[in-house]
């Protein structure tokens, strides 16, 4: 492995304290919440010591966030975001949330691709507003595409106001396509409602694929549209919660302004973002080339030892979206890894109602981890 990633044993691991480690006993290993066993960039680690050493913990000022994401979306997404549109938010969850509430009345529907993310589900049902499934369409060979008709005919029902996209799509691990996306603004102009993107794997497009954020469109839907991101999944840092949201017209920025004390995040998480997105990207470039060396790895691993475990590899990020079906192991066989494996991975029916049968692996690890998280998979089967 790069150096720069350092060297995910065990033993070190386990000297972390954050949910990922401490939610099971420790004869399990953790391969579900989307963190990564990496050590963090040196960046990073500078800015937040520095922050500590200072005692810069008080309430976050946005500062040089909006010039850093803009620097980091010119050079690796090739979208100008003007920076002033740029706010800092505590994490993509609470930005998507806080904006759908200011944007769309109490109980409007909101439409979602199942198998999605988690928390698309439930943290839109506590904000009062209703999910409306649009679920994405799975090809015989395992591929998920974005259903066009299923979502037109989704945004066109009764008190829908706006669409949740996922763009890279966890768990599917599909990069969307420039035509995609262009399909994906023709149906919302169309139907008239509004368009939350979020683009929070988006650094992590792996090698083969290419990300197109939604602002860099040449489409009315741009200022209809607010696109999420952060440095928390691509780098590693979650914990400090920052995040940013990008809103595509002075109305939106209005609206994003106004709520500055619910969509405040952490500071030390803002001077940890501007150094990921300015000085962070050749640890970057060490991280995609590891997880694309693992994508291949688990390919190889599963024919080996699961060959009825269906999986096609990720484009984007580290997520492994595992078609479980034919091993018998019934709607949820992440709790069978767990319960006779010791390996914990994320259940598929948290995805929604087409995650019956699947079950979600974290890759963001050393090849051996990987390696021991399937051996033990297979020992449960
Ligand atoms: C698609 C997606 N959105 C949001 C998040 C969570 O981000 P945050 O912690 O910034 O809310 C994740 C985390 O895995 C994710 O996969």
């Amino acid at each position: 492995m790069d150096p720069r990633l350092g060297t995910p044993s065990l033993d070190r691991l386990r000297k972390r304290t954050s949910e990922k480690w401490r939610a099971y006993p420790p004869d399990v290993l953790p391969a579900f919440v989307a963190e990564m066993d990496f050590d963090l960039a040196a960046p990073i680690v500078a800015a937040v010591t520095a922050a500590l050493a200072a005692g810069d913990c008080g309430y976050a000022y946005k500062g040089e966030l909006g010039d850093a994401f803009t620097a980091f979306a010119e050079k690796r997404l090739n979208w100008s975001p003007d920076p002033s549109r740029v706010f800092a938010i505590p994490d993509v969850m609470t930005g998507i949330v806080v904006m759908i509430q200011a944007l769309t009345p109490p109980g409007a529907g909101i439409v979602i691709n199942p198998p999605v993310y988690q928390p698309f589900f439930y943290r839109l049902r506590f904000a009062d507003r209703r999910v409306v499934e649009a679920p994405l369409r799975r090809a015989d060979d395992g591929r998920y595409d974005l259903d066009l008709e299923a979502l037109d005919r989704a945004l066109a029902g009764e008190g829908v106001h706006a669409y949740l996209l996922c763009s890279p799509h966890n768990p599917a691990g599909r990069v969307w396509s420039r035509h995609d996306l262009a399909s994906v603004a023709d149906i919302c102009l169309r139907r008239g409602v509004m368009l939350l993107v979020d683009e929070i794997h988006a650094p992590l497009a792996l090698p083969g694929a290419h990300h197109v954020p939604f602002g860099s469109l040449d489409h009315e839907m741009t200022t209809r549209s607010i696109t999420f991101s952060s440095a928390s999944k691509a780098f590693n840092i979650p914990g400090l919660k920052c995040g940013v949201a990008v809103a595509g017209s002075a109305e939106y920025a209005a609206a994003a302004s106004e709520r500055w004390e619910a969509l405040q995040g952490g500071q030390v998480g803002v001077l940890a973002s501007v150094a990921a997105f300015t000085e962070a990207l050749p640890w970057l470039d060490a991280a995609l080339a590891q997880l694309d060396e693992n994508r291949s790895l688990l390919s190889r691993l599963l024919a080996e030892q699961l060959p009825d475990v269906r999986y096609v590899p990720p484009e984007a990020s580290f997520l492994a979206w595992l078609d479980c079906r034919e091993l018998g192991l019934g709607d949820d066989p992440a709790q069978a890894f767990l319960d006779r494996g010791r390996v914990a991975l994320s259940p598929g029916p948290g995805f929604g109602v087409p995650g019956l049968g699947f079950a979600r692996l974290n890759m963001g690890t050393s090849p051996e981890l990987m390696a021991e998280a399937v051996r033990r998979m297979a020992a449960a089967v």
